[in-house]
């Protein structure tokens, strides 16, 4: 229990108004830590703060866009602020949008890069030097199963969010080359299909895709809510202290078949 014990740290969380960002954020609660909640819709941050605080544990509800310099910058020093450091960073938001290269206009293709991978740069840009000053962080960056696997069918096609998952695995490896002499850890994980906003209303209810899915997948079914959160907190707990540049699938198996 001591190595994923996170008593004492401050974690600060992506898009934690949505699905696994607010689960992970609970875990992180629940296992010591206090958190940052970062997203753009406020009420649902300030709804989630309140949910923790009510728990013990302090919470700062952050609303901006990861898009965005100056709102990470603000966050990051309102953060500091509040709590004097943070130890854990989780890249969390992110964006699926459907489509090939041939139906993906300009504007569809820098948006998703922009969430999915800038946002990454410029939240890492602003915590790395404090965790660098402490001797201590741990990242994990949220990427996808669609950083490798992806589909022939149409309507299943997404071209921006493959290329910019495999984007947050490539900026993964080097973050993680550069900090690990400063007790920095950086790592990835690749879920499969979860049940969120992202998904929901999409591949829940693509029949098709949901029944190959359960059939090719050694599970034979979607993760369950909570399920990525082990995972999410191996690595970022001193149960990883040695592991870096990392990628672990939370899939069922289903890479493997
Ligand atoms: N669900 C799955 O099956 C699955 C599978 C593989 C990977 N993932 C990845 O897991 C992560 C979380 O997804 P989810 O399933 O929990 O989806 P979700 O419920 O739709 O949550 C997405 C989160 O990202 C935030 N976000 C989006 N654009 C943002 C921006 N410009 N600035 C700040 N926050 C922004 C949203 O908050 P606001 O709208 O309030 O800003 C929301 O909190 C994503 O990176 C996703 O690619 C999910």
């Amino acid at each position: 229990m001591s190595l994923f014990e996170l008593t004492g740290k401050v974690a600060f969380v992506t898009g934690a108004s949505g699905g696994l960002g607010a689960d992970a954020a609970r875990a992180y609660a629940e296992y010591g830590a206090d958190v940052v909640l970062f997203a753009r819709r406020k009420e649902r941050l300030e709804a989630l703060a309140k949910e923790i605080e009510a728990t013990g544990r302090r919470a700062l509800a952050v609303d901006g866009d990861v898009t965005n310099e100056d709102d990470v910058k603000a966050a990051v020093q309102k953060a500091i602020d509040t709590f004097g450091h943070i130890d854990i960073l989780l890249n969390n938001a992110g964006v699926a949008a459907a489509g090939t290269v041939e139906t993906l206009t300009i504007e569809n293709w820098d948006k998703s890069m922009d969430i999915n991978v800038k946002g990454m740069f410029l939240t890492s840009k602003y915590i790395v030097p404090h965790m660098r000053k402490q001797k201590y962080g741990k990242i994990v960056n949220i990427a996808s199963i669609n950083a490798l696997l992806a589909s022939k069918d149409p309507s299943l096609s997404r071209h921006v969010y493959n290329a910019s998952k495999a984007a947050v695995r490539g900026l993964t490896a080097g973050m993680a080359a550069s900090y690990m002499a400063e007790n920095i850890t950086v790592n990835s994980v690749g879920p499969a299909l979860f049940e969120s906003e992202m998904t929901e209303n999409t591949l829940f209810k693509h029949e098709a895709f949901l029944n190959s899915y359960n059939t090719i997948c050694p599970a034979s079914r979607p993760g369950k809510k909570g399920e990525l959160n082990g995972t999410i907190l191996y690595l970022s707990s001193d149960a990883s202290s040695y592991v870096t540049a990392q990628h672990i699938l939370v899939d069922g198996g289903m890479a493997i078949v």
